[in-house]
């Protein structure tokens, strides 16, 4: 059920920069990335020759971060590898699909503390948010990461305290990601209220949510799980330096 129109998820980073994101790319060849502040995602093709990891190894310049966890080729051995991490590709099944989890097990996301909002979020925010995300650390998150889509947080009395928001968008699917609560506002149904409300405003326009997950990330596991995601892959979430 999973396998007939997930192809697009194999390599969501290229499959998003030749369409969706076409104007936040920069390329050289077939070798392409995001622009900086944007994202720090890279790729290259399927089956890359020397002369292509040459390409964006130009585009990103002498010394440069490559994060290539979507791309499906290991580059050469001159690149310095700077982190590996093992992940999780999970996509959300639609309510009523036959998966570990269903939408009707979720019953904690209607709940509201006094004093909270949920809001979409916007350039203003930028700091917030960049704060939020250094001091959980839900994955990578740049001054100009909410030009890929729709961020919304949770104010709690005026304070961003949650925030998830819209990142990779291969054909038919959006990436949910940055899903992130401040320690002090954990545990009552922030992070769950927020992806919810993204599945409903994904699904709305017809895609499908789908997210990426570090494997050790377990109670995160098990929220998305609840929520109505379901394991498609592993990846490798994974940095190289630039020879
Ligand atoms: C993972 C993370 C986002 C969860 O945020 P959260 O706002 O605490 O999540 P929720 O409150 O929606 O759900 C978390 C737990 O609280 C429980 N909960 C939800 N609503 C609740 C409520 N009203 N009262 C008490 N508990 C509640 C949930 O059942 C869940 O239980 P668990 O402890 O078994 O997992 C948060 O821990 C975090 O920021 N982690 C660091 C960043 C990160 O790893 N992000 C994910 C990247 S993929």
């Amino acid at each position: 059920m999973l396998d007939r129109d997930t192809v697009a998820l194999d390599d969501p980073v290229a499959e998003s920069l030749r369409g969706r994101h076409a104007h936040l790319a920069r390329r050289l060849g077939r070798a392409a990335g995001y622009l900086p502040e944007v994202a720090s995602f890279s790729t290259v093709s399927g089956d890359p020759d020397p002369a292509e990891w040459d390409d964006l190894a130009r585009l990103l310049g002498r010394g440069g971060f490559a994060d290539l966890f979507s791309c499906p080729a290991t580059p050469p051995a001159d690149w310095e590898p700077i982190f590996a991490l093992d992940g999780l590709q999970m996509v959300f099944l639609a309510p009523g699909a036959t998966g570990r989890a269903g939408r009707a097990d979720v019953t904690h996301v209607a709940h509201v503390e006094p004093g909270s909002e949920l809001v979409e979020l916007g350039a203003d925010d930028v700091p917030e948010m960049l704060d939020l995300t250094a001091r959980t650390r839900p994955g990578p998150f740049w001054p100009r990461t909410l030009e890929l889509g729709t961020y919304l947080g949770i104010r709690e009395n005026g304070a961003l305290v949650a925030m998830a928001g819209e990142r990779l968008r291969p054909p038919g699917w959006t990436e949910i990601s940055a899903v992130c609560t401040a320690p002090e506002a954990r545990g009552r149904g922030y992070a769950s209220r927020l992806v919810d409300a993204l599945v409903t405003h994904i699904t709305a326009r017809n895609e499908r949510p789908f997210l990426h997950v570090a494997e050790a990330n377990t109670s995160a596991i098990a929220l998305y799980e609840r929520l109505g995601f379901a394991f498609r892959k592993r990846v490798t979430f994974r940095g190289f330096r630039t020879p």
